[in-house]
């Protein structure tokens, strides 16, 4: 089931873009691009505005409704920026209504159930080849829900459309590094923020 999705996802970003190629799902998991390529902020958002209806459209294959309108959220960088933890790829954040004090949260604070917190991204190497990458994403869970996460849910959708794992779905074990590296700013209720050359205000 998950190769046919993954086909169809292939299929359907080969015939839409011709410069855009699907990695396949092992690559996009755990390899990290060598070289990514050194851009300004009006370069990385102008590359990633001609991505961005593509990325839209992939992501949607999951059917995932908790990320179905996230680029219609706000997005909280300046610009795409190189996120090391995620595969040095170049990424956004959004988050949806419920996650609108994103960053501003007090020690101890949490979030409210409902948050989510989608960060998509892309690869743009040196060579200037353009590539769509996974989409990460966070959910807060009811309290009690999943106490070992902190009641946040991770997600990761490859830019195929396959759901590559869920912390409350299938394949959790696979993302289960997301909260082990999380957990470093627990008392920010898991979440990082935006680098300080990347924040709004
Ligand atoms: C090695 C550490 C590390 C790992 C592993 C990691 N993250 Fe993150 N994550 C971060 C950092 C640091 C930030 C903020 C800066 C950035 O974007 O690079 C962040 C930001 C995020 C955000 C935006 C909310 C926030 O905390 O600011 C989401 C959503 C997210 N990560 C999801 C995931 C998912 C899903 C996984 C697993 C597939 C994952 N992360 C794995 C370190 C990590």
């Amino acid at each position: 089931m998950k190769l046919v999705r993954y086909l169809l996802g292939a299929t359907l970003l080969f015939s839409s873009c011709a410069q855009l190629f699907a990695q396949d799902a092992e690559e996009n998991s755990h390899v990290a691009i060598e070289n990514p390529a050194k851009l300004t902020h009006d370069e990385a958002n102008t590359i990633y505005d001609s991505l961005k209806e593509i990325l839209s459209e992939s992501y949607g294959l999951a059917e995932l409704s908790e990320i179905k309108d996230y680029q219609n959220w706000e997005r909280y960088n300046s610009a795409p920026y190189i996120s090391v933890t995620h595969g040095k790829r170049f990424v956004n954040n959004y988050a949806n209504e419920l996650g609108k004090d994103y960053g501003k949260l007090a020690e101890g604070e949490q979030y409210p159930a409902g948050t989510v917190f989608a960060k998509d991204s892309i690869t743009v190497t040196d060579e200037g080849k353009n590539f769509m990458g996974a989409m990460f994403v966070m959910e807060k869970l009811e309290s009690g829900k999943n106490t070992e996460t902190g009641d946040w849910r991770y997600i990761m959708v490859l830019p195929d459309g396959t759901q590559y794992g869920d912390t409350t779905g299938d394949d959790p074990e696979l993302v289960k590094y997301c909260h082990t590296c999380h957990v470093g700013v627990a008392s920010k209720d898991y979440v990082f923020f935006i680098p300080k050359n990347y924040r709004i205000d």
